[in-house]
């Protein structure tokens, strides 16, 4: 039987990621007929009732945080009372601890942190998942919800949460960065610029394709037969180590500005 919301539920700020969410849920079938969404524009999301402000009338069982970071302190003094002992709290925001979050909804049953990324929406998502609460049941209903979106693996401590955030949470931006720039190597290279991206993005989707089959470096050592082409352009990228410096860089500076994040969040208690 596909797992369900305790209703009801309220999903608090639904744009981008909590919309790639529902979309997620909505394709595996998942009853949604007690799950509203409260967004300021009433901008409508399919499949839940869409409404401007918190609705009067039952407590939410299930509350998913799904607005920016910088937008917690509007949202909890309003929020709080209606987050009580029966009501699960799932924060999807980057970079807030279990005990800023804790701090804001001290009456929560159980609090539950998911970083999660933008393919949840095509079920082949990433979502990190953390709690400090010892609810065994509270954990198993947001971990069936979380598993029908793709993989949702629980983090013992929460820097393993933050770096699973930079590395899954971000990570399509990543990819779609690189993607984006083997394409314009291609038009720079003469290529027409829809050819150049429709085969990146297909080299993309088929490199996806392998990889669930094999190691990232048997794809690598196939196509790139010695002495041949590939080689030639993967000793650039080898070279002192390039890529993964810039990799490594690129990471150092999204848990940097997390961590500059969870400063903000727990200095404005
Ligand atoms: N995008 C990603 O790939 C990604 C990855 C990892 C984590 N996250 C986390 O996901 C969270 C949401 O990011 P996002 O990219 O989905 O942002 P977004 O598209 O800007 O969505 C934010 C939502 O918050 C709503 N909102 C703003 N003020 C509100 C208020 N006072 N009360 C209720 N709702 C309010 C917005 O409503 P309107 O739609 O009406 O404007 C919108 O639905 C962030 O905390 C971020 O750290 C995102």
């Amino acid at each position: 039987m596909t797992p369900g919301f305790p209703t009801p539920a309220w999903l608090v700020g639904c744009g981008n990621m909590a919309g790639a969410m529902v979309a997620g849920w909505r394709s595996a079938g998942v009853d949604l007929s007690g799950v509203t969404a409260i967004r300021p524009s009433g901008t409508a999301v399919e499949g839940v009732t869409t409404v401007t402000a918190l609705p009067k009338g039952e407590a939410p069982r299930f509350v998913m945080l799904g607005v920016k970071p910088q937008k917690l302190d509007e949202v909890a003094p309003g929020l709080a009372p209606h987050v009580g002992r029966d009501t699960i709290l799932v924060s999807l925001l980057a970079g807030v601890s279990a005990a800023t979050l804790r701090a804001r909804f001290p009456h929560a049953r159980a609090i539950v942190r998911a970083m999660a990324n933008l393919p949840v929406a095509e079920r082949r998502g990433v979502t990190a998942l953390y709690s400090e609460d010892d609810d065994a049941a509270a954990r198993d209903t947001v971990d069936a919800l979380i598993a029908l979106l793709g993989a949702a693996p629980w983090c013992e401590d929460e820097a393993a949460f933050s770096v699973i955030g930079a590395v899954a949470g971000s990570g399509p931006a990543y990819v779609a960065r690189f993607a984006a720039a083997l394409a314009r190597g291609g038009e720079g290279l003469g290529l027409d610029p829809d050819l150049a991206r429709a085969i990146a993005t297909q080299t993309l989707v088929g490199t996806a394709a392998m990889a669930q089959r094999e190691s990232m470096a048997d794809i690598a050592r196939r196509v790139a037969s010695p002495n041949g082409t590939t080689e030639q352009g993967l000793a650039v990228l080898d070279a002192q180590d390039g890529l993964q410096r810039l990799v490594d860089a690129m990471l150092g500076a999204a848990i940097a500005r997390g961590k500059q994040l969870a400063a903000e969040a727990a200095a404005r208690h």
